[in-house]
């Protein structure tokens, strides 16, 4: 079983300024949640039950938002509040814990990985990138959980991909796979894995979400990485390196992804989660038809 999963938290966001000036992008609400609390829920719901935050000083924020804060609870109780209660109740299941290890210097998301080398130890791991907001609310289960159960019976390393459009290719890790592409919900073994190719380089139009599930020995391959794209030590060249020696697969989710590192990212998950949302759902459908006029 997959116990634990990284998410790294110590980038600036300098995509989002000037909101994400004073606090971590990772702060920022979509409809009523911070982007952080969904990508922890989609953690949980594939059976996580230790978050490593891999983070930065100045974004105590997201670490003060997963503990407990007695003053506002004994507070909420004595004026018999329990519909609020019950919602900071439901930030973090009572078993889930989380952890946090610092960045001191931001090298890249390899390094940021490397972090968490101790705490993780010798136990296959998932990594989250918490700017993309995974939605899933259509199928019965959450990609990641799809990836968990894969890596339990083939032992083979599990990276999310989606197809994204030729011109988009050059913004993300992209895969090389044997065979065809998979369909969606199924999984391919890779060939290749290169970070951020040109459009005419790019070996598929299969681009890395930001989830994976690795085992402990990508560790000493990232010890081992050189900065590259960027300068920056990264995640993908280790995964390169790592299907040197053994099978990693690609897996092709199902659900939908929201970039909300981007602005437009962050507005098209504001407005598909404000459609759905029990309490003020119809009434943002309202306003959205009323403004579309
Ligand atoms: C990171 C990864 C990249 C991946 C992307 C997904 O890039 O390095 O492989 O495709 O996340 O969002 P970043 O967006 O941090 O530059």
């Amino acid at each position: 079983m997959i116990r634990k999963a990284v998410l790294p938290v110590a980038g600036f966001g300098t995509r989002f300024l000037p909101a994400s000036k004073a606090i971590p992008k990772e702060m920022i609400t979509v409809v009523d949640k911070p982007v952080i609390q969904y990508v922890v829920a989609e953690a949980v719901a594939a059976g996580i039950k230790e978050i490593v935050l891999v983070t930065h000083s100045a974004k105590r924020a997201i670490e003060d938002h997963f503990d407990r804060n007695f003053e506002l609870e004994t507070q909420l109780e004595q004026k018999q509040k329990t519909e609020l209660l019950q919602a900071l109740a439901d930030i973090i299941p009572q078993d889930v814990r989380i952890i946090s290890v610092r960045q001191g210097q931001a090298l890249g998301l390899g390094h940021a990985v490397l972090c968490a080398k101790e705490v993780v130890g010798d136990n296959p791991f998932a990594v989250l990138l918490p700017d993309v907001l995974v939605d899933n609310h259509q199928q019965p289960e959450v990609d990641l959980a799809k990836m968990v159960a894969a890596y339990a019976t083939t032992q083979a390393s599990q990276i999310m991909v989606e197809a994204v459009p030729e011109e988009r290719v050059s913004q993300y890790g992209v895969v090389a796979l044997e065979g065809t592409s998979p369909q969606a919900g199924d999984n391919q073994p890779m060939t290749g894995v290169v970070e951020k190719p040109a459009a005419s380089e790019a070996p598929s139009n299969l681009a890395v979400v930001g989830r994976y599930i690795l085992p402990s020995r990508i560790f000493a391959l990232l010890e081992n990485t050189k900065p590259g794209a960027g300068n920056e030590i990264q995640l993908t060249d280790a995964i390169a390196a790592l299907l040197k020696e053994e099978r990693v697969d690609a897996y092709r989710m199902t659900g939908t992804t929201y970039d909300c590192g981007s602005k437009e990212g962050y507005f098209a998950a504001t407005l598909a989660y404000a459609v759905r949302h029990p309490q003020i759902g119809k009434m943002a459908q309202t306003l959205i038809n009323a403004a579309a006029q």
